[in-house]
């Protein structure tokens, strides 16, 4: 039975378009129910109706209190029947409240390889670091941002030369093939959240998409 799943976005939504095409599978253990943004304006929205997946908008200026908006996103998620909910460039922090909720239900993908570079710009972070290989990371959700167990990560080079932007392009596209890998995982039930950690069962290990770095 495919596992239902809903997507919170804020912008553009090219992971949800990922997460889309890899769920139009006949094999792959889950499917798509439900579209949410915070944004009404967010790009990503039309391209889901485009895509025939039911979505709509929870304009967070219309909710007084993070309590108040993340109570409204529970509902809808509970009226979709999402059982999986991953967070897809959906850029607002969730209440402890509604994460403790969904704990092992929910995931998140950041442009970097976790735990290094939280929050805002990994890119530029990376950049200022000057390290030689950043990717991106597939993570269950816990209270304290971008900090949540690891369920799967890519690396790709950071070329010299690199702006935050090519930077980040080169890691989107290793972020679109790592998402719908992650959420196959989740879905499947080969990683689950099990005491605070990734517990893996069946064949769950795939070589990340390594480079070495140019000389
Ligand atoms: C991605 O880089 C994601 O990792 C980050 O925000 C960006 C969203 O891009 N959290 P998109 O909306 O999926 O195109």
């Amino acid at each position: 039975m495919k596992k239902r799943v809903a997507i919170l976005i804020s912008g553009r939504g090219s992971n949800m378009r990922a997460l889309i095409a890899a769920a139009s599978a006949a094999d792959y253990p889950a499917r798509i129910v439900l579209v949410i943004s915070n944004r009404p304006t967010a790009e990503g929205l039309e391209a889901a109706r485009d895509l025939g997946i039911p979505e709509v908008a929870i304009d967070q200026s219309l909710y007084p209190s993070r309590e108040q908006f993340d109570a409204e996103l529970d509902r809808a998620l509970v009226a979709a029947q999402a059982e999986i909910v991953c967070c897809a460039g959906f850029m607002r922090i969730l209440t402890p409240g509604f994460v403790t909720k969904w704990d092992g239900r929910l995931l998140n993908i950041h442009p970097s390889l976790l735990p290094a570079f939280k929050g805002r710009d990994p890119q530029a972070q990376a950049l200022s670091a000057g390290v030689r290989i950043s990717g991106c990371s597939v993570h269950f959700v816990v209270p304290e941002v971008d900090s949540g167990p690891i369920i799967a990560q890519a690396a790709v080079p950071v070329l010299h030369g690199d702006s935050p932007q090519t930077l980040a392009a080169r890691i989107l596209e290793a972020e679109h093939q790592l998402y719908p890998h992650a959420l196959a995982l989740v879905a499947s039930g080969a990683a689950r959240l099990v005491g605070g950690q990734v517990a893996a069962s069946g064949n769950v290990n795939r070589p990340g998409t390594l480079f070495s770095p140019p000389i």
